[in-house]
């Protein structure tokens, strides 16, 4: 049994979409969400799927982790025995002593098509940019922003929207499908890092 941490901020439809698909397919796994943000909708959507939940005590506001913070959630992570960390639309940073300790183990999926529109509003800044194609990357985590080895990505013609929200909601599609393939990846240990890049064995 594989003990994975999901970490949240906000809505967890990526959690949501990711655990529904391990459980239909019987993934060997248990499923822990953290979340920053004690009023995350995914909080409610984890409870409804039988998933455990915590919430950080010792957040302060902004995507910034204090020292009290890490230690905070490194503790969570080592009673979870976690081996596997998701960041699923969580909105901090991570430190260099949670990535240097689970190094290659942590992924996360940024709704552009990296590197281009790295960082907040990533779906914002295509439609502002005007361009017509955009899309998704699941991606190690590393000390930088939205900087680690590509995994895996998803192209999404957005040309004919005409809001940000029909651009979301065009790539979050995009995203629930290559977030579970990277994943089955992960956890099956099929993804070896070399450099910048990462190799899939299939
Ligand atoms: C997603 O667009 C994800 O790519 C980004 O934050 C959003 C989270 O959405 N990092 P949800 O909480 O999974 O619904």
């Amino acid at each position: 049994m594989k003990n994975i941490a999901i970490l949240i901020s906000g809505t967890g439809t990526n959690m949501q979409a990711l655990v529904k698909k391990a459980i239909a397919d019987k993934v060997n796994a248990d499923f822990h969400v953290i979340s920053d943000n004690g009023n995350a909708g995914g909080l409610a959507k984890a409870e409804q799927l039988g998933i455990k939940t915590h919430v950080l005590k010792t957040t302060v506001p902004g995507w910034k982790m204090t020292e009290e913070n890490t230690s905070e959630l490194l503790m969570l992570l080592k009673m979870i025995s976690a081996e596997y960390i998701l960041m699923a639309g969580f909105m901090r940073i991570l430190p260099e002593r949670v990535i240097n300790e689970y190094r290659w183990k942590i992924i996360n999926i940024h709704p552009a098509l990296l590197p281009s529109f790295k960082g907040k509003d990533a779906q914002k800044q295509a439609f502002d940019y005007g361009v017509k194609i955009s899309g998704c990357t699941v991606h190690f985590a590393d000390t930088g922003i939205d900087t680690g080895p590509v995994i895996m990505q998803k192209p999404v013609d957005i040309s004919a929207c005409s809001t940000v929200d029909e651009v979301k909601s065009e790539i979050l599609t995009a995203e629930h499908d290559i977030y579970y393939k990277a994943f089955r990846l992960l956890i099956d240990n099929n993804l070896i890092v070399k450099g910048n890049k990462v190799i899939i064995n299939d």
